[in-house]
């Protein structure tokens, strides 16, 4: 089925069908495959370490400039110590096509090397973590220790930041990977609607 739907995206763009044709194609398959709002799953293997056990974010679509409300729980069964390998995978549907987001600046999809390295760069060391983080006790740095992790339904304010040129109302999917010394440690797949004004 995949396959087909690539082979007509592909005869789409060819042939320059009339927008109207590939906008019809685009209803079909947002029927077909459910694929409108928030929702998410692990996507490694059943014995991966590290998986999430809840996850919830609204408003749906998010609002940006808005507020986010959000809560999550995971659990790892392992130490997550750098180098943490991280790669992602972000797609934004464009026409009912899901279009995948190069690597620009460190943001889209991207292979980290180290995670880790990555948190000390956005989180300097030695400061307080960010709320609602600090309050909740949840670390920030590498290592994370074995064990369970719960952040309680938390408010997060979305800025009115200048957004890059892709990221504008819209339907999103995102895809992680973490790994360490070439071992899968977790996978986790989230898709979500974003509405910018
Ligand atoms: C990330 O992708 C690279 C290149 O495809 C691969 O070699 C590596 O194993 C991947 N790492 C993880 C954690 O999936």
């Amino acid at each position: 089925m995949g396959h087909c739907l690539d082979i007509l995206f592909s005869l789409c763009i060819a042939s320059l069908l009339t927008h109207s044709a590939c906008t019809l194609h685009s209803r079909q398959r947002q029927r077909l495959h459910g694929i409108l709002g928030f929702a998410w799953k692990n996507c490694g293997a059943p014995d991966d370490p590290a998986v999430m056990k809840t996850l919830s974010i609204s408003p749906d679509p998010i609002m940006v400039p808005g507020n986010l409300v959000a809560s999550a729980a995971g659990t790892t069964s392992v130490a997550l110590t750098s180098p943490l390998a991280l790669n992602v995978t972000l797609e934004k549907e464009v026409a009912g096509f899901w279009v995948k987001i190069p690597c620009l600046e460190e943001i889209g999809s991207c292979h980290y090397t180290d995670a880790c390295s990555l948190l000390d760069q956005v989180i300097p060391p030695g400061q307080d973590c960010p709320e609602p983080l600090h309050t909740y006790g949840i670390p920030c740095h590498c290592p994370f220790k074995a064990g369970d992790y719960t952040l309680p339904e938390s408010e997060f304010q979305l800025p009115d930041i200048e957004l890059p040129f892709w990221l504008t109302n819209g339907n999103y999917r995102a895809m992680g990977v973490l790994g360490s010394n070439g071992k899968e440690l977790g996978c986790l797949k989230v898709s979500l609607s974003i509405h910018s004004s």
